[in-house]
């Protein structure tokens, strides 16, 4: 297939366009490079053999849109585009709801226009909000998200509900992560956060390749095992996998149809250090800080809807994250380098 994957050379989009191209597929990125390096394409075309198309610009775009769809004949979008930083998305509610939500309605008047009805999303767990049992199914109604972040997320859920239901020749995945990590494992590709990390794993492994000099562990006295947070975390090659095969799956199937790509099993806070020190062979230095605001004591993800209907599952282990994420950071400290 022909795919557009916006956003293709941010963290998961890069990873699932190295993963397309391994199985045939052809990849016409857009992205206009907000929190991404174009040396990510290097990397991707070394990777895979072959360059992906790469168009740089915005999917709010609409002019560009319209010449995209007339000049590439795409038969499938995947759309990771949009900012995904919880905290900024509180400070910055119409930055959010302009890209993420307003940046996939003009996508999607495009494809209409263009007659390309294939469109695989990058929802959130956190459409889930706090839910009163887990695992988190798919059956379960959506809750409410903790920020405009999360809400950005569930309004383009309901958009493209409304949009399969009234037009059936739309065929649509809304794909609710759950915590993405890790790296390609040639070590060429990883996360690279701009500043500060938010999330757990790129700052251990800022912490472990010393840029930092200790983990703030965001609460210990949550009614878990240990004390800590519990989350599930999914190697973003196994995450890469479930697009292509969400992808393959809906092409046969009308309708909007919603998947957790997760492993379906939960890690703690000190689980997830553990895993690091001993794939880095050091200590990773940590503090207890007091909890984060909106953060929930454990979830994860019910598996059985993608593992039946997709016929995927994950394959890689918490020390798979680890190791791989840490060949990423010990050959890259400072993330991708681009030449001025
Ligand atoms: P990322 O920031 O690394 O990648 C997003 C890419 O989109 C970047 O390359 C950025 O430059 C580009 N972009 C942003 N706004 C754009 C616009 N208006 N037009 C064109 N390009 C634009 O993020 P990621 O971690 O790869 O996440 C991809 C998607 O998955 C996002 O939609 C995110 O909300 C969602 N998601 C991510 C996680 C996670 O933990 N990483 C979890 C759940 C959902
Ligand atoms: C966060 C977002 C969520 C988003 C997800 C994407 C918040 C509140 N939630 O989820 O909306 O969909 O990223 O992956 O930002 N932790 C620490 N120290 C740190 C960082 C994290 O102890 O420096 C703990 C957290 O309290 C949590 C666990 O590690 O228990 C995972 O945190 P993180 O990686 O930020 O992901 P989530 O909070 O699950």
């Amino acid at each position: 297939m022909r795919v557009l994957v916006t956003g293709g050379s941010g963290y998961i989009g890069s990873h699932t366009c190295v993963a397309l191209m391994a199985q045939g597929h052809e990849v016409v990125i857009l992205d206009n490079l907000h929190n991404s390096k174009r040396s990510v394409l290097r990397a991707m075309t070394s990777l895979s053999g072959r360059a992906p198309i790469f168009i740089e610009g915005d999917v709010r775009d609409a002019g560009l849109l319209t010449s995209l769809f007339a000049t590439q004949s795409v038969d499938s979008v995947i759309h990771f585009a949009g900012l995904k930083a919880v905290g900024e998305s509180v400070s910055q509610p119409l930055a959010y709801y302009d890209n993420n939500v307003t940046g996939t309605l003009t996508l999607l008047q495009a494809m209409q226009v263009a007659g390309v009805r294939q469109f695989i999303f990058s929802s959130s767990a956190t459409v889930y909000g706090d839910q009163p049992q887990v695992p988190y199914a798919e059956s379960f109604p959506t809750g409410q998200p903790a920020s405009p972040y999360g809400r950005s997320k569930l309004m383009v859920e309901q958009l493209l509900t409304d949009l399969a239901q009234a037009d059936p020749r739309w065929h649509i995945a809304l794909l609710r992560y759950f915590n993405p990590v890790g790296a390609h494992p040639s070590g060429e590709m990883g996360e690279d956060p701009q500043g500060i990390p938010n999330n757990l794993m790129p700052y251990i492994a800022q912490v472990a390749v010393g840029r930092r000099p200790s983990l703030a562990v965001f609460g210990d006295d949550y009614p878990t095992p240990d004390g800590t947070g519990v989350r599930d975390y999914i190697h973003v090659m196994d995450l890469a996998e479930g697009h292509i095969a969400a992808m393959q799956t809906t092409a046969a199937r009308p309708g909007a149809h919603v998947y957790n790509l997760g492993s379906g099993e939960g890690h703690s806070v000190l689980e997830v250090i553990h895993a690091f020190s001993q794939a880095c062979g050091k200590a990773i230095p940590w503090h207890v800080e007091p909890r984060r605001a909106g953060d929930l004591p454990a979830y994860w993800a019910a598996t059985d809807k993608a593992r039946h209907e997709l016929h995927w599952h994950t394959r890689l282990t918490l020390n798979d994250m680890a190791h791989d994420t840490w060949r990423w950071q010990s050959s890259h400290p400072q993330g991708y380098e681009d030449a001025p």
